[in-house]
């Protein structure tokens, strides 16, 4: 398969402007700026179909026209590279090894609906990544493809680099805005959406970073190459991050509507130390685990795995074998969602720490009869009734895991201990 997204990470120094532009780096930039009318620059993310990588798997090009041509306020694009979703570590690399794609691709976005400064949110941790990107960031304005007039066009464009403080709803688009106005990271109920009332009330995009870098080989080499790739509702290539109990772990470009099957014996060389799958999470520690049996047929793309009872998510594939506590790894991943509560709306922030509570005294043995129940009606009775879909996402994995492997929790019950952590 012909990489598109991890086509330059393996080259030597391919973080520096030299070797981007010898691969082909910023020929989309100026291609867009000298023979494409803004419209056409969206009406060929729109053909390609490709979808949003921060989760969602909205049309990107479809979010792109939802902002209004009319409206005189200043327009922005935000790149969310705050990539905090537990599993998922797919940004990070093109942030790291490619960081002009990103760049080039947030440029692109800009000039599609005439944006004249945009920003890259990065996650607080990641300081080898900002600094990465500051660096090409200033390369960028030196050669001329940022700043005013660019390439002679008359178009202006500064792109602004914000380190967040780490938060992981400052990953939600309309938390993150909040915090890069400058106040509390709290998300704000939607609609209105950012592409009319975005940052400082102003129309504006937020794109996933791997979202973005995907969009300069589209305007290169044409929509029809990228609808070339992957299924039919689901177009192009995704990067998975695997970690957890597996031989290889790492990023990988998929072809959507790749056996996940195969993907995890055959690429990423199966379950480590001889032993057997019990479950995997494939979309990063919000979307529902599968059994292992559970994944016999699956694709990777959205359709499969939503057909399948989870979704692709971030591609953040977390493996667990055999020897794994599902109590212990439920409890991990609640214990998560209750610290990274913005604490806005009372289902999540009380519900989040009941089912930390009752994950945690199962995990210790004190867990009562009427527990597993307990925990479904908290889940249920936060998901959906949320200002922001962390809600959900932290009431799918609690539901899931013991709908999947209630018996395990009922041994924890009624045993009055964990016997794997004997
Ligand atoms: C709790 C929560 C955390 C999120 N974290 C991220 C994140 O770290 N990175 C990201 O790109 N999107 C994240 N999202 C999704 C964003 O809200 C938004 O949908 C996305 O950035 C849009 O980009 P896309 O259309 O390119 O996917 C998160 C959503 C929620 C509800
Ligand atoms: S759902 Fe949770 S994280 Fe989202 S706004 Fe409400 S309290 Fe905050």
């Amino acid at each position: 398969m012909e990489k598109v997204l991890l086509r330059n990470v393996d080259a030597p120094e391919s973080h520096t402007l030299e070797v981007y532009r010898a691969r082909g780096g910023y020929r989309a930039w100026e291609k867009a700026l000298r023979e494409m009318a803004p419209e056409r620059v969206t009406d060929e993310v729109k053909a390609s179909n490709l979808r949003g990588r921060g989760g969602a798997g909205f049309p990107t090009g479809m979010k792109w026209g939802f902002v209004p041509k009319d409206n005189p306020k200043p327009k922005y694009v935000v790149c969310n590279a705050d990539e905090s979703e537990p599993g998922t570590f797919k940004d990070r690399l093109l942030i790291e090894k490619d960081p002009h794609a990103v760049i080039e691709g947030t440029m692109i976005a800009a000039y599609a609906i005439q944006s004249h400064t945009a920003f890259i949110y990065i996650r607080g941790e990641l300081s080898f990544g900002a600094t990465v990107l500051q660096n090409a960031l200033d390369e960028a304005e030196r050669a001329g493809y940022l700043g005013k007039n660019i390439l002679g066009t008359g178009y202006d464009l500064d792109v602004i680099l914000h380190r967040g403080a780490g938060a992981y709803i400052c990953g939600e688009e309309t938390g993150l805005l909040a915090s890069l106005e400058g106040g509390k990271g709290w998300p704000k109920v939607k609609p209105p959406f950012p592409a009319t009332h975005g940052l400082f009330g102003c129309p504006t995009v937020v794109n996933n970073v791997e979202t973005l870098a995907a969009v300069p080989w589209i305007i290169d080499r044409g929509a029809a190459q990228y609808t070339a790739l992957g299924t039919e509702k689901s177009k192009g290539t995704k990067l998975f991050s695997v970690s957890g109990h597996i031989q290889r772990p790492g990023v990988y470009e998929v072809e959507m509507g790749y056996s996940f099957k195969r993907f995890l014996e055959e690429d990423c060389g199966g379950v480590r130390n001889g032993k057997k799958l019990k479950g995997v999470i494939p979309g990063g520690a919000s979307m529902p685990v599968l059994r292992a049996e559970e994944i016999d047929g699956v694709t990777m793309d959205y359709e499969s795995f939503q057909a399948a009872g989870t979704l692709l998510g971030s591609g953040g594939v977390i493996v667990m074998d055999d020897s794994t506590c599902m109590v212990r790894a439920a409890w991990n991943i609640a214990r998560f969602f209750a610290h990274e509560s913005c604490g806005q709306c009372s289902p999540c922030r009380e519900g989040c720490h009941w089912m930390e509570k009752i994950f945690r005294r199962i995990e210790h043995g004190e867990g009562r009869a009427g527990d597993l129940d307990l925990i479904q009606s908290i889940s249920g009775n936060i998901a959906g009734n949320t200002i922001c879909p962390f809600g959900d996402a932290a009431s799918w994995p609690a539901a899931a895991f013991i709908k999947k492997y209630r018996e395990e929790f009922e041994e924890h019950i009624t045993k009055k201990k964990c016997v794997r952590m004997e």
